[in-house]
């Protein structure tokens, strides 16, 4: 029989707090997570959907570093900056909270302590690199040297770059500091470790014996590690940020990271339900779900039970659906490269279009395998699928109901087949998305929701309503309220995947006028509206997405890999300048007239790759200039733009354009150019000197 709960705990990956979020992290984790705990809650289930931000590691103390800010600085920044992006797209945490607050020190630290004491952990001395000038122990992060591999000068103690090869510190030849550049020292240090071989023979029979129902992907990662072997792993780092080891004489160390982080869940609940947590992690009844992306599996899938299994009390995840990679127009999706499509950038890009990203990552989310996203894919299912399956319906149904009922839901006349074929689909497509949702198998879920759509899109097509107006009303009116309760259907059944346009849907339908408004349970039904309910004016729920918006998408894209392909020529460090010109005199530049801007207009020089002709409005009058900056940005980009031009520069013709005037444009060696614009907008026409 198979088990019942009583409640569900849904976990998502605590994301790390060093920079935003992009589309990767959405698909992989957050959409099908979000997608699971609406269907839980509209189901009636006692849901808690936990999350929040991994603030420690050594990641966060380079950022920290690079930007000259403290560790606390930096996550208190992403922090903010994360939630609000997960927010506005409506992942729909019960909590999200984060791993620096005072909870989670002493959460982290009693599950340390408690272990520690119950002889949980083997302490072990090894020899670590140490910088002697900076007085601290390296992470392995903070030694560079030459890769033994591929030679690269600038391989990291954890990995090279350029070849991809997994290293360990002592494997780099000329090892560095990257805090003082000297060649570290080895000193000796201990650190508690957990024993994970003690663990495997017990994790091969939950994982291996009693899991087969795990995805393939899952399961398999877990069985290769587990026929390699498991080794003991130290739960214990010298560094200076992070949960200070609870123990006599542990000065200078804290919880490793991947230690801490996932009890992050258990602190993260408590903050939540101080009263009631232990419920939720401690009885047998409580469903745990751990999402998560594929490079975490190891940690939820082994290290963190074997953390909790050595506790003792504490309930085993029951799942962890992990996801592959998405990648982004080929290429891997890469913080370091900035490609990536970050989310607050799209939410303030295509305001409105949460929803659209939302179903695009979940149509095309990486289930089974990586894949890929695409600007042109996001269109096109934008266009042939929300637009004219979903958008169409629904606004051809809503109209017609206007037009000849005055919105008013008519009475159903007699059933003929094409009637009784469409709503047999109805309660068939509810369970169909029932059994893929409680599978963790969103894609097809979402898939069968659009099934719906489309069956009532093609109902309508195939009995033409508006071609049987004039002479038969009683068969429109069974049509058209055959398509109202196909309408509600797909405002309920939406709901986990599209909550924003399901609202605009609920509130188009008037539900709330109805007495209850309708929830999972009445799903499935063909009498949701009652004849004689009036429905709202009708909107369009999605809109044409035109090829102008994703090109200017995928030309940022383009600019970003022609920068990364300059970037890469020249190691960070030797960033070359140009040198300085002859000198000038006072007169010399008092001559020129530069003035602030405005572009009114914009558009590609035809048959150039580099030029744009602009109109702009230099507050003495409107000119046209042609600039050399295309590679950098897209006409749309400059639309509207302050700028700084050199407004009396002797015309020239460019292209056969009469070129008036020279942007102001930063430019480094690499070739980078950004434009330059006064720190606020000041009137046009303003003199700059
Ligand atoms: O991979 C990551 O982004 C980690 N910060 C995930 C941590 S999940 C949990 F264990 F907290
Ligand atoms: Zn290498």
């Amino acid at each position: 029989m198979e088990k019942q709960f009583s409640r569900y705990l849904i976990t998502a990956a605590l994301p790390y707090a060093n920079g935003a979020v992009h589309i990767g992290h959405l698909a992989g984790v957050y959409v099908p997570a979000d997608i699971y705990v609406r269907y839980l809650r509209m189901r009636g289930r006692d849901v808690r959907f936990i999350c929040g931000s991994d603030e420690h590691g050594v990641p966060i103390t380079i950022k920290a570093k690079q930007q000259n800010m403290t560790p606390q600085q930096v996550v208190d920044k992403y922090h903010a900056v994360i939630k609000e992006s997960f927010s506005r797209f409506g992942i729909s945490f019960d909590i999200y909270s984060r791993t620096s607050s005072k909870i989670h020190h002493k959460t982290a630290s009693e599950f340390f302590k408690k272990l520690y004491e119950d002889g949980k952990f083997i302490e072990r001395e090894s020899e670590q690199y140490y910088d002697e000038e900076h007085k601290q122990f390296l992470a392995d992060r903070y030694i560079t040297g030459t890769c033994p591999k591929c030679g690269n000068d600038n391989a990291y103690g954890d990995q090279c770059e350029k070849c991809g090869s997994t290293l360990s510190p002592n494997e780099l030849i000329n090892p560095k500091s990257a805090l003082s550049g000297n060649p570290p020292i080895l000193k000796k240090t201990s650190h508690w470790y957990l024993p994970l071989d003690q663990y495997e023979p017990w994790l091969k029979e939950w994982i291996l014996e009693n899991h087969k129902e795990w995805k393939t992907n899952v399961y398999g990662q877990c069985k290769s590690w587990l026929d390699g072997g498991l080794q003991p792993r130290a739960v214990s780092r010298d560094l200076d940020w992070g949960v200070p080891v609870p123990v006599e004489g542990a000065n200078g160390k804290v919880l490793y990271v991947w230690f801490d982080a996932p009890i992050g869940y258990i602190s993260n609940t408590i903050e939540l339900m101080p009263e009631s947590w232990e419920k939720w992690w401690k009885s047998e009844d409580t469903k745990l779900v751990h999402f998560i992306g594929k490079d975490n599996i190891v940690f939820h899938c082994i290290v963190f039970p074997s953390m909790l299994k050595a506790y003792g009390e504490y309930v085993l995840p029951e799942n962890v659906p992990a996801n592959e990679f998405l990648n982004l127009e080929g290429n891997k999706i890469s913080t370091s490269r900035n490609w990536a499509v970050w989310l607050h950038e799209y939410l303030d890009e295509m305001p409105g279009k949460e929803d659209v990203l939302r179903y695009v990552l979940c149509a095309n989310a990486p289930e089974t395998k990586d894949n890929d996203f695409t600007w042109k894919d996001f269109q096109t299912r934008n266009n042939s699928e929300l637009v004219a399956i979903f958008g169409n319906f629904v606004n051809r149904a809503l109209v017609l109901t206007h037009k000849y009922f005055n919105g008013v839901i008519p009475e159903r006349g007699e059933l003929l087949q094409v009637d009784k074929e469409v709503l047999a689909e109805i309660p068939r497509i509810k369970s169909a998305i029932e059994d893929a949702l409680e599978n963790y198998k969103f894609r097809e879920a979402l898939k069968e929701a659009m099934n719906l759509a489309r069956a009532g899109n093609k109902y309508l097509t195939d009995t033409e309503p508006w071609a049987i107006a004039k002479t038969d009303m009683q068969r429109v009116a069974t049509i058209m309220n055959i398509s109202l309760q196909i309408c509600s259907n797909l405002a309920v059944l939406f709901e986990p995947f599209l909550p924003f346009t399901s609202a605009k849907l609920g509130e188009m339908l008037n539900f709330a006028s109805l007495n209850t408004t309708p929830g999972w349970d009445i799903a499935g039904s063909s009498e949701i509206l009652h004849q004689g309910h009036k429905i709202n004016s009708a909107s369009l729920l999605f809109e044409k997405i035109e090829d102008s918006v994703v090109e200017s998408q995928i030309a940022n894209l383009e600019a970003t890999r022609a920068m990364n392909e300059a970037g890469s020529q020249q190691s960070p460090e030797v960033q070359k300048v140009s040198p300085l010109k002859e000198e000038c005199t006072y007169d010399q530049f008092s001559a020129m007239d530069i003035r602030t801007a405005t572009v009114l207009e914009a558009e590609r020089v035809p048959k150039t790759d580099k030029l744009l002709k602009l109109k702009i409005d230099t507050g003495l009058d409107v000119r046209t200039i042609v600039s050399g900056i295309a590679e950098y940005y897209t006409p749309e980009q400059m639309i509207g733009k302050q700028i700084c031009i050199l407004a009396n520069l002797a015309p020239r013709t460019i292209k056969g354009i009469e070129s008036r005037g020279m942007i102001l444009m930063a430019k480094e060696e690499s070739g980078k150019m950004r434009i330059v614009t006064p720190e606020e907008r000041l009137s046009n026409g303003s003199s700059i000197n």
